[in-house]
């Protein structure tokens, strides 16, 4: 008799791992991690073994898989579809093991010959059986409990890389192609991405994706999943005259009709070689294009698999060499916030520590407001977490049955975090944007790397040599700590930087100096504002003609302005809605930088407004691009080329073919000081005779 206690636990277990399986295959929904599973799986089966009376024949461990759905029509394998005996020391002695035990079986002295395997890949996706009569696909099944699968032809038809037939001029009366529908992961990525965007569910890891494809109902959604396939054994066979004798060539032979097979396999020649393709594989399993969750060892030579034979539902001949999980279930046990270079806002899940994909995981990434909603986590809750590859780890979904009672409150980013953690500056979240964000982009430490290099770019404040590197060390000494701080640098603390000569430090002192003189639109562009660009900060300038007259705008005015909606209103409005910011400006205007200033547009529609300049040649002081920003931001327009429409030219040194098309056309002509009497003096054609070529300063 067994114990009332362990009969209790093996009928909590059948219990339990029915549940699962039942979420699992028949919902598509796990509530647990793989490894979570296999340990309940173990458990209850070391409990049958130790206590052979406990054995029912409804145990779950009588049976592979779960059982056909109702919606799709009950296949009878011709050839059970068997399960593997999984190696459980995850250490490479597990090859060696299995070696061992081969050997043994097949009688084999020490110094006979080591014994010849195929080593592959094991994928983790679903078990498909597809059956190919002359050639052509009929069939394709589940594996079901490995006796009665379910037909998914039609979904499995839908598969572009599974051949509809075989490329063989004499094909097999039947060939059973037995592999493993997968999904990559670059696949797996790029279709949840486009779930999300469409607000739609998207998938918990690429292994339930595939499996979740393959049993939808509807061939048309499981059309639009992004599926894969590899061959990796048969299942009936007749007339099949070409027939290898061994594993590895059958691949071969598969491959040659056109059936994906994996080329990560080798022949091995006993358990060293096997050890050292477990450790290859190991090395390089982040970097493969999809998921893995260990080898699989199969005696290569089909009249010794037929010697070894099967114990149960188990062949000797073959063991699957698992590696660690990549899922693993922990507790939420607070929800922070990180900081990007953009100012946004990502939450991220604190763990209790958890080893997972080799690694202990102590923060898993919750992407934005919108993903912890769809998952619904919580502090306190059980959660999956995943770790694949060099991917930050990540929550995938909650274990709702866990969830501590009383439930935990919903947790918001913004009412968590009304004020940064990095600046104390305030959060927002804009409409139809996903994520919170910083407003304070030229304050906040998290963001100052990024505001400054945005700062120093050549289309805002034109710092020439002011790049990543030398951010990257001002920032990290602490020299700098905001956009003014750079007006207070001097040449010697410039020198004293990693790859900064003398020489180099006074050229990036002249350009800061020269950088104080700047245009209200490059102001503007240069303060990083979100949703404001380049054009946008033109608009601006033009439009207010100050920067007090910007700052002091409300949304209404602001949405008079030419192209900006309400999202870039709200954008600007938060932006000097934060204090911080407006410090930042006050400093970088008392340091000396400075703009001209207009009346902007509420008062005129600006001086030059409906005059049309070209501009050729060389100015003086002016560069092209700075001479076009005086004359756009005083209201006029700058054209490529010459012609009766243009009001005036401005020429420089070496002045060419539009300065003889201007005079011939007749077209009044300016040098650099005309341009600049003309903006200074608010022209008209009619107050403002334009120079006479004989002031031009060639
Ligand atoms: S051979 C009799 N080879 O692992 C041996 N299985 O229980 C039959 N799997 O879910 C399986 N990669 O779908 C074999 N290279 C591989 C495999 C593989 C993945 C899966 C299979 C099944 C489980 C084996």
């Amino acid at each position: 008799m067994v114990s009332p206690d362990i009969l209790a636990r093996a009928t909590a277990l059948r219990r339990e791992i029915e549940r699962h399986n039942h979420a699992y295959y028949v919902l598509d929904a796990p509530t647990v991690p793989d490894a979570e599973y296999d340990r309940l799986f173990r458990e209850l089966q070391a409990l049958e073994t130790a206590h052979p009376e406990l054995d029912t024949p409804d145990s779950p461990t009588r049976r592979v898989g779960g059982r056909a759905l109702d919606g799709f029509a009950p296949v009878r394998h011709a050839v059970p579809m068997l399960s593997i005996r999984t190696e459980t020391d995850t250490t490479a002695a597990g090859a060696a093991a299995f070696d061992t035990r081969v050997r043994k079986e097949l009688g084999l002295a020490e110094d006979d010959a080591p014994v010849e395997y195929a080593a592959e890949l094991k994928f983790d996706g679903l078990a498909i059986n597809l059956r190919y009569e002359a050639g052509v696909l009929v069939q394709a099944a589940t594996r079901g409990d490995g006796e009665t699968g379910e037909d998914v032809t039609q979904n499995v038809r839908t598969v572009h890389r599974i051949p509809l037939r075989l490329a063989l001029d004499a094909p097999p009366e039947v060939l059973e192609v037995r592999g493993e529908v997968y999904m990559r992961r670059d696949d797996f990525e790029r279709y949840n991405a486009k779930q999300r965007e469409a607000g739609k569910p998207a998938l918990v890891n690429p292994r339930n994706g595939a499996a979740g494809s393959i049993r939808q109902l509807d061939p048309k959604l499981a059309a639009q999943r992004p599926l894969s396939f590899f061959a990796y054994g048969l299942g009936e066979v007749r007339g099949w005259a070409a027939q290898p004798a061994t594993h590895y060539a059958t691949l071969d032979a598969l491959r040659d009709m056109g059936m994906p097979v994996s080329d990560e396999r080798r022949i091995c020649h006993g358990a060293t070689a096997l050890v050292a393709f477990h450790d290859d594989v190991q090395a390089r399993r982040d970097s493969l294009p999809f998921d893995i969750d260990g080898v699989v060892y199969k005696v290569n030579r089909f009249d010794r698999q037929r010697e070894l034979g099967f114990v149960t539902r188990e062949p000797r001949w073959a063991v699957a060499h698992k590696y660690p999980a990549q899922e693993e279930m922990t507790t939420v046990e607070a929800i922070g916030v990180q900081v990007g270079r953009t100012g946004a806002l990502t939450p991220v899940a604190r763990l209790a520590p958890v080893f997972v994909g080799g690694v202990t995981v102590t923060n898993a990434t919750l992407h934005n407001q919108d993903e912890i909603d769809r998952k619904d986590v919580r502090v306190g809750d059980t959660v999956i977490v995943r770790r694949a590859g060099d991917v930050i780890p990540e929550v995938v979904a909650v274990v709702a049955e866990r969830r501590p009672q009383p439930e935990p409150p919903r947790f918001s980013i913004l009412e968590s975090y009304p004020a940064c953690p990095e600046c104390g500056s305030h959060v927002v979240r804009l409409e139809g944007e996903a994520v919170a964000r910083c407003t304070g982009g030229l304050y906040c430490p998290a963001q100052r790397k990024q505001a400054l290099l945005h700062f120093a770019g050549r289309r805002a404040m034109d710092i020439e040599g002011l790049g990543d590197k030398l951010v990257d060390q001002l920032v990290d000494r602490g020299l700098v700590h905001s956009p003014a701080d750079v007006y207070g640098l001097d040449a010697a603390t410039l020198a004293g930087l990693e790859r900064m000569a003398e020489k180099s430090a006074a050229n990036l002192v002249a350009a800061i100096e020269a950088s104080r003189a700047a245009t209200l639109a490059r102001f503007i562009f240069a303060l990083g504002i979100r949703n404001v660009g380049e054009t946008t900060a033109k608009d601006l300038a033009r439009h207010f003609g100050g920067l007090d007259a910007l700052i002091a705008a409300d949304e209404a005015d602001l949405l008079t302005v030419r192209d900006v909606g309400p999202i870039v209103a709200e954008s600007i409005r938060q932006f000097f809605a934060e204090p911080h910011n407006l410090d930042v400006v006050r400093r970088l205007r008392e340091a000396g930088v400075t703009w001209p200033e207009t009346a902007g547009m509420q008062q005129s529609a600006g001086k030059l407004a409906g005059r049309t300049f070209v501009l050729t040649g060389t100015l003086p002081t002016l560069t092209r691009e700075l001479a076009k920003e005086r004359i756009e931001a005083a209201g006029g327009k700058v054209a490529g080329s010459v012609s009766k429409k243009t009001d005036y030219v401005v020429a420089g040194a070496e002045a060419g073919s539009k300065l003889e098309k201007a005079q011939a056309l007749g077209v009044a002509l300016l040098d650099e000081a005309g341009l600049l009497a003309l903006l200074e003096s608010g022209a008209s054609p009619e107050n403002n005779k334009p120079a006479e070529q004989g002031n031009l300063d060639f």
